[in-house]
């Protein structure tokens, strides 16, 4: 971008936003321009904080006048450089656009900003009996913008779906600063047209920037239940699936492996959750209202001998203590090094042997890496992370996308393409639904200005 380009760019926005809003000190930039892992570096020239709708149109229209890129960026946990400027684009800190709407209990809905984050929206509506159908372990960072941008999965897939799955409603502003509000109202049917909602969702900020959503939302169940569960391997973990999936009001069925547990153990500072380590470890949790542990034991005796497990958490502190053993794998990784990560989903059919395969590739493109692999077993999601390789090097991760493609994969299960997977979409996708997303994207973004060298190159 010209310096003029910029400079002139940067006075519209201080007018438009009040100079407070508009950060180019390099101090409060800085953890703006890195992702959560810390292998991507941006270099973005100014943070800008819009509080409203507004605010985020007059930025828009701005950008496209003056050709500047804008980066959308939530609670910037995102696992694929998404939200990280590493072409100099200008980043929109949606955090500001954090307001709460009242809980329609009668709808079970609510209506909230984009930059609320998880954990706000939960204990918003938890006081009404309702929960989000979503949740996932950067839930006090992560925004509800962020979460539909990318359209997050996370720990209860086997019983809502994805965010996607949550959505009723976007309000947006899109490529030429024109606001859109889909659904405000959360019609649970309204078939006038194309989905422009679901079209948001997954958009990791290439089409539009998300103001606020309305969000369908479920029960609090009053119960619930979660185990431990030991199998001698990841084939045996497979096997059980279907008995796990149909226990009455299973939410999640997570995998860990005895070396990510440890590695856990270790960072956590707490005994191995079983001794003997089992190879695969499954946390099975159940929600309802009428004794869950009740078919967590159920479940647990069909099963049979090829199960060992830890008591059962009921309360919500022992709950919390089992949930540690999987939510604290992303953490522990991280204190081992610079993390690469592969977000992937193979059919549950070659899960064990690709489970297998993966340590052995690795080792051959970054010999003495450590590979650690869990994820949302319900879901056939595994994510692969590798410790070791420099930043620049992505022949680890090449290897593994490899293997998934080879197996009918997808290389990206829940966390999007970003600009870390941007070179395997054709691949993924094929060109004809590649040149379909080009079209798309150039109706609703024509001059490129929304979140440039994200998902499509
Ligand atoms: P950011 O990281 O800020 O942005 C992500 C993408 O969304 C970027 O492309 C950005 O441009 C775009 N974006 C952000 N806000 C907007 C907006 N308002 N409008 C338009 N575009 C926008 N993900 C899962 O799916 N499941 C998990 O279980 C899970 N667990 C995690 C655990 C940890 C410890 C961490 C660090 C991450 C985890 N993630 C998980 C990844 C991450 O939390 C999700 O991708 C989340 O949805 C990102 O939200 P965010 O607000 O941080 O978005
Ligand atoms: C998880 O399920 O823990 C996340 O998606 C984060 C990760 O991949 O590390
Ligand atoms: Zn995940």
């Amino acid at each position: 971008v010209p310096p003029v380009a910029l400079d002139a760019f940067l006075d519209g926005a201080r007018a438009a936003l009040g100079a407070a809003r508009v950060i180019t000190d390099p101090d409060v930039v800085g953890p703006h321009a890195t992702d959560w892992t810390g292998r991507w570096q941006g270099r973005p020239p100014a943070v800008l904080r819009p509080g409203s709708v507004a605010d985020v149109a007059a930025v828009v229209v701005l950008a496209r006048r003056h050709r500047i890129g804008l980066v959308p960026q939530g609670g910037n946990t995102g696992l694929v450089a998404g939200a990280t400027p590493l072409g100099g684009e200008v980043v929109v800190d949606l955090r500001r656009l954090d307001a709460l709407g009242p809980v329609d209990v009668a709808a079970a809905q609510v209506t909230v900003g984009a930059g609320a984050t998880l954990a706000a929206v939960q204990i918003h509506v938890g006081s009404a009996g309702l929960a989000v159908g979503v949740d996932l372990g950067a839930r006090d960072s992560a925004t509800i913008g962020g979460m539909v941008a990318t359209n997050a999965g996370g720990l209860h897939v086997v019983r809502h779906w994805t965010m996607r799955a949550q959505v009723l409603g976007v309000a947006a502003v899109l490529g030429r600063g024109d606001v859109v509000d889909l659904n405000p109202t959360g019609l649970v049917k309204d078939n006038t047209g194309y989905d422009l909602a679901g079209l948001l969702c997954g958009s990791e900020g290439t089409l539009g920037i998300i103001t606020s959503v309305r969000l369908r939302l479920v029960p609090v169940p009053a119960e619930r239940a979660a185990v431990l569960l030991g199998f001698a391997s990841v084939a045996d973990a497979v096997d059980a699936l279907p008995r796990l999936r149909s226990v009455p009001g299973a939410q999640a069925i997570e995998l860990v492996l005895a070396d990510g547990v440890r590695l856990v153990a270790a960072h956590i500072d707490r005994r191995l959750p079983l001794d003997p380590l089992p190879d695969a470890l499954v946390l099975l949790e159940v929600a309802g209202d009428r004794d869950p542990l009740g078919a967590v034991q159920a479940a647990l005796d069909q099963l049979g001998s090829s199960v060992v497990a830890t008591a059962a958490a009921t309360e919500p502190a022992a709950l919390a203590a089992l949930w540690r053993w999987r939510e604290a794998h992303p953490d522990a990784a991280a204190a081992r090094g610079l993390v690469h990560k592969a977000d992937v989903t193979v059919p549950l059919g070659g899960l064990a042997a690709f489970v297998a395969e993966v340590p052995a590739a690795v080792e051959a493109v970054a010999p003495g890496a450590t590979t650690l692999v869990y994820g949302h077993l319900g879901d056939g999601n595994l994510h692969v992370n590798v410790i070791g390789p420099a930043a620049d090097d992505s022949r680890a991760v090449d290897v593994v996308l490899e293997l998934v493609l080879a197996q009918g994969g997808s290389v990206s299960a829940e966390h999007g393409v970003g600009r870390a997977k941007v070179a395997w979409m054709a691949r993924q996708r094929g060109p004809a639904a590649v040149a379909a997303m080009r079209a798309v994207k150039g109706a609703l973004d024509p001059d490129g200005i929304l979140n440039p060298g994200a998902v499509l190159a």
